[in-house]
């Protein structure tokens, strides 16, 4: 569907052409001045030096070619040649109403589905899930539902890493600590125990251990990295150890995302590349792409037009052990004959940012992906706490995001004691988990992904201003006005007069679509949150100067409550396209 503007600005530039100007000169824009009119056209502006006449002079010209039209209150030209516009109650009702009559929305969907793989997650096997890793979930469950909601193919990979140093690292731990396990026999031929020799919790404390005691110690740094290639080359007893932590450890991530209403479709990992890096290795090397360097085998990436030093792909070390770079190129090997992608998102931290350059131009020199196919990275900036460092636990630790959830659901459900509207103990625990999703979710998405932002629990969990809870808010208060309403609800014909407020809110509504395009052709879903706050904030306006379920005018009554029926569509349209949910009371 067209959007709005798009729709005035082809009136307008039809005017233009009438004229004998050139139309694109008639598009319109937002106007920035408000107080006076809602779009302006400052085409004739452009148009003097062109036709060299005054400015003024064509925006009369143009003015008197648009006459009387439906779609326009009013139409004027101001000194020194805009077009100053604003919209007729009932045309921007005939919009509304394309938009409520649109399975979606109005928004621009493709017509010929993408194939999309979206990175995102990116857990590492065996190390805690921290905050660090809340972003990419969070941002890339976004992207991925807006993504779908446009109509494409999408697949999401949590590309867990599980095939680096932190196994050697284990592996050589607890090898030190119970060197009597058959993992560590190299005669040992039989089966191996179907249990793990280690709780979740005792995996969680070796991995620390051992990456401090790699830092002091070479000798075990050496021979974890030994074990990493052993591993990787398919020793028995390490990859059976390996196959448990990976028992033990994915089922707890992926609780850990269910808790986020994070999905992902595909699991798969660092390790399912492996049988494509041989084979890679040899293209490459058959192509003259892989040099040996110091012992290592690698490609050089760098381009004429760069401005700093791009360093090499490195995609073997010199003994024999494969390293981020190879992995990530093998995936993409894999998913180029899974999947053949039109399109592979990354959402991962922005100081990745050197190592996705650096993958992608080998990916493309040696054609691992076809020149069509669009590699993307998307880098996020840090999670800080108030004092403008990385966030931690009040005791300086790394943040868990099991606790941290735990911490902020628990918040939430002490501020919902103070609400008169919940009785039942179970709902309580059901909507504060809801408030504290969106006031995470929320705190975190309105921020522009590639910005730092501050993360701060009182502010994100407050019911007012701009918060994930501020519009649930408003969601629950529709949802309580439309249950004691009792005709029908639907958006049929807006009343003849229109407040300022109403006018105000339908022109927000009516940007809907537009922005939600935006948000898909950016991959940008703060777009969708400011649009969700202007929304909310024009809802409130309405909602305070109307009375909608006292108003005495039956028409007038159906009429509003059409109207805010749409805006709860929108909004939850929107949420769910952010990651979260509204619930019925709070
Ligand atoms: N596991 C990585 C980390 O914790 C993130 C993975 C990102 N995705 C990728 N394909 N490299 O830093």
């Amino acid at each position: 569907m067209k959007t709005l503007i798009s729709e005035i600005s082809a009136i307008v530039s039809q005017a233009f052409a009438d004229c004998g100007y050139d139309p694109a000169l008639g598009n319109v824009v937002k106007s920035s001045r408000p107080d006076l009119c809602e779009f302006q056209c400052n085409g004739a502006m452009a148009g003097s030096k062109l036709y060299r006449k005054k400015p003024y002079d064509i925006a009369c010209e143009v003015l008197e070619k648009i006459g009387e039209r439906p779609e326009f209150e009013t139409v004027v030209a101001i000194m020194p040649g805009f077009l100053n516009i604003i919209l007729s109650g009932e045309y921007l009702a005939d919009y509304l109403h394309r938009i409520s009559s649109d399975a979606k929305l109005g928004a621009n969907t493709e017509q010929t589905p993408k194939k999309i793989v979206i990175d995102y997650g990116g857990p590492n096997v065996a190390k805690p899930l921290h905050v660090g890793h809340l972003r990419s979930a969070i941002i890339g469950e976004s992207i991925k539902r807006i993504y779908r909601f446009y109509g494409n193919d999408v697949t999401g990979d949590v590309h867990l890493g599980d095939w680096g140093l932190q196994m050697g690292l284990i592996i050589k731990e607890l090898e030190s600590r119970r060197p009597e396990l058959v993992y560590f026999d190299d005669n040992y031929t039989g089966e191996y125990p179907e249990d793990a020799p280690f709780t979740l919790s005792e995996l969680e404390e070796i991995y620390p251990t051992a990456s401090k005691k790699s830092k002091e110690d070479a000798e075990f740094a050496e021979a974890a990295h030994t074990a990493t290639y052993e591993l990787q080359q398919g020793r028995r007893g390490y990859r059976a150890l390996w196959k448990q932590i990976l028992a033990l450890s994915i089922p707890d991530l992926k609780k850990n995302y269910e808790n986020l209403d994070v999905h992902f479709d595909v699991w798969k990992g660092e390790s399912d590349a492996q049988d494509y890096i041989a084979p890679m290795i040899e293209m490459m090397k058959a192509k003259g792409l892989a040099q040996v360097s110091e012992g290592a085998l690698i490609m050089d990436v760098r381009e004429e037009s760069d401005a700093k030093e791009i360093p090499p792909c490195i995609l073997m070390k010199s003994d024999g052990s494969v390293l981020y770079h190879t992995t990530d190129l093998a995936t993409l090997v894999q998913r180029e004959k899974d999947y053949a992608p039109d399109k592979v998102l990354y959402v991962v931290d922005k100081r990745q940012e050197l190592h996705f350059t650096q993958v992608f131009r080998a990916a493309r020199k040696s054609g691992i992906v076809r020149p069509e196919t669009e590699l993307a990275f998307l880098g996020f900036g840090t999670m800080n706490g108030k004092d403008g460092k990385p966030y931690k636990t009040r005791e300086g630790g790394v943040m868990r995001l099991e606790r941290l959830i735990k911490e902020i659901n628990d918040a939430v459900y002490e501020k919902s004691l103070e609400s008169e509207h919940i009785s039942d103990e179970q709902e309580r625990i059901e909507t504060s988990r809801l408030i504290a999703m969106a006031a995470l979710k929320y705190g975190d998405l309105s921020n522009q992904a590639s910005k730092d932002y501050i993360f701060d629990i009182d502010r994100f969990a407050s019911f007012d201003g701009n918060t994930g809870p501020y519009l649930l808010y408003n969601i629950v208060r529709i949802k309580n006005i439309l249950a004691k309403y009792d005709g029908n609800v639907s958006f049929d014909k807006i009343s003849e007069s229109v407040s300022p407020a109403q006018k105000a809110l339908m022109l927000t509504m009516a940007s809907y679509n537009d922005v939600l395009d935006a948000a898909y052709s950016e991959s940008a879903p703060h777009k969708l949150c400011a649009l969700c706050y202007d929304l909310a904030n024009a809802f409130n306006s309405f909602y305070n100067e109307t009375k909608i379920l006292t108003e005495p005018d039956e028409g007038r009554r159906a009429s509003f409550i059409g109207l805010i029926a749409l805006v709860k569509t929108m909004l939850e349209t929107a949420i769910e396209l952010l990651g979260f949910a509204a619930p019925e009371r709070m």
